[in-house]
């Protein structure tokens, strides 16, 4: 367990015997139990930047290769260089200099377009962070091996290590000295030495602290007022007001009625199983507009060929610039199911 995870623990124990000294209230005594090893296990992945935590295993470049294409090339592009989903994660663009420095020199062109590799600094935050939380339609779905080899493969798409490179537990630290903006950073904080302060500088206000803060927000107008007008909402306990939302709410309802009307019951698992959850939710904008919007748009079996077609080979423009991306390995009933529960609306 790395000392984080261990003082977190220690942390809750603290609080348990706190509260057991000042006699917890009537009936909340035995709330809860003391989390199980594997519980702890599965929760305590984090990586340290000296390592500690990293788990034992290795990939190569050519293994990270087939992973990337079958896994994270729809969403990041084949060389992680689409700029669609997100920003692009390499670009090619980090030269021999930078890794010499561990600077990149680019990132003082404002015109440059920044990577997510000319920016980290260090090895352990990409391989913890896609452990943890890529692809993101299945995170904690990748073996550690796997994570090795995709970091490897991010790596020498960077030209950062060759193309026979097997990156691995035992290799790791060496592969940090060549991380081209390993210097380009702070790092008087926590997150570069574990024995540093925290990352964040400022001190804590305690008294008069109620200032007026206006929260501006960029929501488009059809999801406006879609959970109350969160003017409404203000914390009794703090300074943040939500946005006045209210004048918008007759844009909606038109819509909804339409979705409401249909009896039909979502494929949930289905939809969950092909991926299309973690860029579409029922209602509200994710990054592909919302099943209700699109069920509201495509009432009718005549559109039942046009959407079949639009999943299985993807495609931009009817709700925005952002491509969804093909999906083919979604199954033919699985499409059947999907494609009969958006045309079912009644008209
Ligand atoms: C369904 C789309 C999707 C898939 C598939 C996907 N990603 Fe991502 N990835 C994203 C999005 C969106 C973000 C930004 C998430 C955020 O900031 O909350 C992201 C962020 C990242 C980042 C962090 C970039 C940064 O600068 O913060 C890395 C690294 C990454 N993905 C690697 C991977 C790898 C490796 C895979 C395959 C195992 C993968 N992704 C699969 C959508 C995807
Ligand atoms: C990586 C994100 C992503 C994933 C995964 C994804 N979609 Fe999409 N989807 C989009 C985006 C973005 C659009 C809007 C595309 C456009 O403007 O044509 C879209 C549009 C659609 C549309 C409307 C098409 C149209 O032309 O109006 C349907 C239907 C749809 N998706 C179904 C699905 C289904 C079913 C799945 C799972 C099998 C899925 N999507 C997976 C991002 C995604």
């Amino acid at each position: 367990m790395s000392s984080w995870a261990r003082a977190a623990v220690v942390w809750l124990c603290a609080m348990v015997m706190t509260s057991a000294a000042v006699a917890m209230p009537e009936g909340l005594a035995d709330l809860g139990r003391p989390a199980t090893e594997s519980e702890v296990a599965a929760w305590d992945i984090d990586v340290r930047p000296d390592f500690v935590g990293l788990p034992p295993g290795s990939g190569d470049v050519w293994a990270g290769e087939e992973i990337w294409l079958a896994q994270c090339a729809s969403c990041h592009g084949d060389f992680g260089d689409s700029n669609e989903i997100f920003a692009p994660l390499v670009l090619g663009n980090i030269t021999e200099e930078d890794i010499a420095t561990g600077r990149v020199a680019s990132l003082t062109d404002p015109a440059v377009i920044r990577t997510t590799l000319m920016k980290v600094p260090t090895l352990s935050t990409l391989w913890d962070y896609i452990y943890r939380a890529m692809p993101w339609n299945a995170p904690k779905t990748l073996s550690p091996d796997e994570v090795y080899g995709l970091v490897a493969y991010l790596l020498n798409l960077g030209y950062v290590v060759e193309d026979d490179f097997v990156l691995s537990d035992t290799n790791m630290a060496e592969t940090q000295a060549r991380m081209p903006n390993r210097n380009g950073m702070s790092r008087d904080h926590g997150l570069w030495s574990v024995s540093g302060g925290p990352d964040v500088s400022g001190s804590p206000c305690t008294t008069d602290c109620n200032v007026a803060v206006t929260v501006t927000s960029s929501l488009p107008d059809y999801a406006m007022n879609a959970h109350g007008n969160l003017a409404d909402q203000v914390r009794d306990w703090g300074p943040y007001p939500g946005l006045w939302t209210e004048e918008k709410a007759e844009q909606e309802p038109a819509l909804l009625a339409s979705v409401v009307a249909v009896a039909a019951v979502a494929p949930e698992a289905v939809l969950t199983a092909g991926g299309c959850s973690g860029c579409h939710q029922m209602a509200g904008q994710l990054v592909g507009p919302s099943f209700d919007a699109i069920r509201a748009k495509y009432v009718g079996q005549e559109h039942a060929p046009y959407l079949r077609d639009k999943i299985v080979n993807g495609g931009a423009g009817v709700w925005g610039s952002m491509p969804m991306p093909p999906m083919p390995t979604v199954d033919d009933d699985a499409l059947q199911q999907i494609v009969a529960w958006l045309t079912s609306g009644e008209e």
